[in-house]
């Protein structure tokens, strides 16, 4: 039998939730392309769509609406967790990670709609516990995003600021078979709830390789501080072996197209010239450059984090938030893929090629 690392190419299910073409550089969810939907639809739209494969007409989404604001708020054994880890200050991703393993299950339909509505509100009311301050009741009346906001800050967000984070998680909500992705449907595949998959999606996120990527791309940003510096700094990473955040992808081999749809809600963030997004720019250019030439054919190019970076930060959000806010985004899709596999209902169980010592013999301790 063939062993692929990574499962490299390996089709491990069927979806009809989202379609990657790493070639081409497209991104497709439930059929529309992500350039068509991101940067309009509200995210009770987005998720409606992925649950039940269409967008909702207006009855179906205010009673959807209504459905997921009813389930916002924190129960309070979660909540007490919440504030133990805070005591402790353990990061904001642990700490959700620990929250949402603490929620009851129920059923696979009402989890579902727990999940998406109450991880926003865990995110806020945990980075408010860690500021020292209450956590904020959430506000039924406010839609999913702009009620995250005003979980997070205390006041009412503008239009502007609700839209372009809609855009960002309506960007992350879906794509493939990734790793946290794959994850979900693995837990789910034994017959497992929804809480144990996500809860273990979460953990698949948090690596660096995959959704704790943004923060680093600040600090890197940070690091570097002028133009001038780019090439020397990014150069040195490379000749050190490190990987450069932000850049490459298991499937893109041309841009990322959610970059894109990024790199255009950020923008309007930073007016100044000589700011931040100018800064990231030149890197932008600097590092694909430098990917080439140290890893030529490789054809490495910018992915979803590096913008997610900047539209992050031109939101006021702090770096620690970064990756809690793509699990906000993403949950409705691994959520959407536990759907998916409870219809399947086929365990995971691949194979793995023994490469240990074929005849070992018993050696009592003493012997030993
Ligand atoms: N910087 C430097 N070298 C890199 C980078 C990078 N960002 N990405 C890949 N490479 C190198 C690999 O080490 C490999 O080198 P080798 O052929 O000499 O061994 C070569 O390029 C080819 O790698 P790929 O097969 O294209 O990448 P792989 O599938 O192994 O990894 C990954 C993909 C993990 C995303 C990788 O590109 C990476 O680590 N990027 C930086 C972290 C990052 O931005 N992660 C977010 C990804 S998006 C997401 O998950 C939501």
């Amino acid at each position: 039998m063939p062993y692929s690392p990574g499962l490299k190419d390996i089709v491990a299910a069927e979806t009809r939730l989202s379609h990657v073409d790493g070639e081409v550089g497209e991104l497709v969810i439930a059929g529309y392309p992500l350039e068509e939907i991101a940067e309009r639809a509200t995210y009770e739209e987005m998720v409606h769509l992925l649950w039940h494969g269409n967008l909702p007409d207006k009855v179906d989404l205010r009673r959807f609406k209504g459905e997921l604001a009813a389930c916002r708020s924190i129960p309070r054994s979660s909540l007490e967790i919440l504030r133990k880890a805070a005591n402790e200050r353990r990061s904001v991703i642990d700490a959700v990670r620990m929250a949402v393993a603490s929620l009851p299950s129920t059923d696979d339909e009402s989890d579902a709609r727990t999940l998406v509505a109450r991880l926003p509100s865990v995110v806020a009311a945990y980075w408010r516990l860690l500021q020292g301050k209450q956590p904020i009741e959430p506000d039924p009346v406010l839609g999913h995003v702009a009620n995250l906001l005003y979980m997070l800050h205390g006041e009412n967000p503008g239009e502007d600021r609700v839209r372009a984070l809609t855009t960002y998680l309506n960007t992350v909500i879906d794509h493939g078979m990734n790793a946290s992705t794959f994850t979900a449907r693995v837990i789910v595949s034994t017959r497992s709830d929804f809480i144990s998959a996500i809860t273990g999606a979460i953990g698949a996120l948090k690596g660096p390789l995959h959704g704790g990527a943004p923060g680093p791309v600040i600090s890197v940003l940070e690091a570097i501080g002028d133009v001038g510096n780019a090439e020397s700094y990014l150069r040195e990473k490379l000749e050190s072996g490190e990987r450069l955040m932000g850049f490459g992808h298991a499937v893109y081999r041309v841009r990322d197209p959610r970059a894109d749809v990024l790199s255009r809600a950020a923008r309007s963030f930073f007016a100044d010239e000589h700011d931040l997004y100018t800064l990231a720019l030149h890197v932008e250019k600097t590092a694909i450059k430098l990917l080439e030439e140290y890893k030529p054919g490789r054809r490495l190019q910018t992915n979803v984090e590096f913008y997610t970076a900047l539209l992050l930060k031109g939101l006021g959000l702090h770096p620690d938030l970064f990756t809690p806010m793509f699990a906000v985004g993403r949950v409705a899709g691994w959520v959407a893929h536990c759907m998916e596999q409870r219809s399947v209902d086929r365990i995971f169980r691949p194979e793995s090629r023994y490469t240990g010592i074929e005849s070992n013999r018993w050696t009592p301790v003493e012997d030993r």
